[in-house]
């Protein structure tokens, strides 16, 4: 869909969107737009229930007087509760209206509401990136479907004051977006088109954004010691590989600490030689979902040109069951040293991550780690669907992600760390096991991350919850979510990017 930002001028033809805010007043370009139409819209508020509430739809076919085939009025609820995300919200809820109507155009008459914070310009901008954002659709391999079940709305132009302004604003927010789309093509490709090789290989498509992309197969992953991840994938006939990338959009002086972010990216999770039952077991396509994140995030980073230098990194394995797979009782030893006894093979995402994570401190030694897994069901038993477990040593480190999070409405809930926990993975045969007992099954995969981090601020996001949707939202269709990507590019903005 293309998104285009225009002067003021009322529309006669095709779709028009217009808005009112609760209470049904009109906003300015509202009202013109109600006289030139001879008063179709204060008729139709009349005839229905339209308050004007955030999120209210009415529709209003062929009005007399004019060209125009429909009207959609939108209610941006009250104008002081108007704020970027319920901007994006009435964004993705005009998309998804009119997205199979059969209309291939639509405009948006935006302008300033009295009395609230969001000026005109933000208001058209956050219109447009929920737009953007719920448009997202992966069809590719649907190759029968009618036209007319495919969203026919290819432009949208939003209508505004200073339009040139909006335009600007939206720019960044459209790299943002860029990089979300690109995390949930990543999620939601079939595992036998994404794999290891094939992953990095789209990771290496970032170099056109001024990214430095390294990709490490097995020999050198070997080289390095890296015994946890590579038991992982040495069932599999896929390579494994571990992606490094790398933004310096900071400009300062090379000794300046990165920030990192590592993800989890195990591209088909069938439990290996534990294996998992047959049911659902699809789902396990995005177990590389927070591998996908950091991508997204270091495209969203490198295309608004943030300044700030950050790393990427993540672990790229296949967990399958074969002959040459790893067996429960396996003891690894890891990058760093640890020795790890396997219980069983299907937590193995810890042990990608162990690797990953004491890889990243060892090479970059930056400012703080935050890394993103899909690792436990146990997190979707406590949180569900709404909130992503966070686990960190740090306060300020969590303090910083649970207020980006509630922004851009990507939350995050912190569970407990402690020494009790820790020792529920002590054995007697290594120097930890893969797994704890029954009980806080998120609290000791953490733990178990934390083994590897020294004493590097750090936090693990659980988004086994969180990465895929089964219904839709205002502005996440449901499938992948690229939960994670909006949520840290909020955080190196709100905190670690040098203006
Ligand atoms: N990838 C799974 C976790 C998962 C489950 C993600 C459901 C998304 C939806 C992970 O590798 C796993 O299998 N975890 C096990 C750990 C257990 C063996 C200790 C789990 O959660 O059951
Ligand atoms: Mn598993
Ligand atoms: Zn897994």
């Amino acid at each position: 869909m293309k998104i285009n930002f225009a002067n003021p001028s009322i529309p006669n033809k095709g779709v028009v969107v217009i808005l009112a805010t609760e209470g049904s007043s009109l906003i300015s370009s509202t009202t013109k737009f109600d006289k030139q139409t001879n008063q179709s819209v204060t008729r139709a508020i009349k005839g229905s229930n339209f308050k004007g509430k955030n999120e209210q739809l009415l529709t209003l076919m062929a009005p007399s007087g004019t060209n125009i085939n429909r009207i959609l009025l939108v209610g941006l609820g009250k104008p002081k509760t108007i704020n970027e995300l319920s901007m994006q919200r009435v964004g993705g809820c005009i998309y998804a209206n009119l997205a199979k109507t059969g209309q291939a155009i639509a405009n948006i008459i935006v302008d300033a509401v009295d009395n609230s914070d969001l000026a005109a310009e933000h208001l058209a901008a956050q219109l447009a990136y929920g737009a953007r954002l719920r448009s997202y659709r992966f069809d590719k391999y649907r190759t029968r479907e009618e036209a007319s079940s495919k969203p026919s709305l290819k432009t949208l132009t939003l209508i505004s004051p200073k339009s040139s302004r909006a335009r600007a604003a939206f720019a960044p927010l459209d790299k943002i977006a860029r990089g979300v789309f690109t995390t949930r093509d990543l999620v939601s490709e079939p595992p036998n088109i994404i794999y290891p090789h094939t992953f990095a290989q789209q990771a290496q498509a970032l170099v056109k954004l001024g990214i430095k992309v390294e990709v490490l197969g097995e020999a050198q992953m070997r080289r390095l010691g890296m015994g946890a991840l590579l038991g992982v994938g040495q069932g599999s006939v896929r390579e494994s590989k571990l992606v490094v990338m790398r933004w310096n959009g900071a400009g300062r002086s090379k000794s300046e600490q990165p920030i990192a972010f590592v993800g989890k990216g195990v591209t088909f999770d069938t439990g290996g030689i534990s294996l998992k039952p047959g049911a659902g077991m699809e789902d396990m396509k995005w177990d590389m979902g927070g591998a996908g994140v950091v991508v997204g995030l270091m495209m969203a980073l490198a295309g608004r040109k943030a300044k700030v230098n950050a790393i990427g990194v993540v672990g790229l394995v296949e967990n399958m069951p074969g002959g040459n797979a790893q067996r429960p009782g396996d003891i690894v030893t890891s990058m760093s040293g640890q020795t790890i006894e396997i219980i069983n093979t299907d937590a193995e995402g810890r042990l990608v991550l162990a690797d990953a994570l004491h890889y990243t401190i060892n090479k970059f030694n930056p400012k703080f780690v935050v890394d993103l897994a899909t690792l436990t069901g146990a997190i979707i038993i406590s949180l569900g669907n709404e909130y992503a477990g966070m686990f960190s040593n740090n306060d300020q480190l969590s303090e910083r992600l649970y207020k980006a999070g509630e922004e851009v409405d990507e939350k995050v809930w912190r569970q407990p760390l402690g020494d009790a926990y820790d020792k529920l993975i002590n054995t007697d045969s290594a120097d930890m096991k893969n797994i704890g007992g029954r009980g806080a099954g998120s609290i000791t995969a953490a733990q178990f991350l934390q083994r590897f981090v020294g004493k590097t601020p750090w936090a693990h996001l659980d988004i086994a919850g969180v990465t895929w949707s089964k219904k839709d939202m205002a502005t996440v269709p449901r499938g992948g979510t690229a939960f994670g990507v909006r949520l840290l590019e909020r955080l190196v903005a709100n905190y670690y990017e040098f203006k």
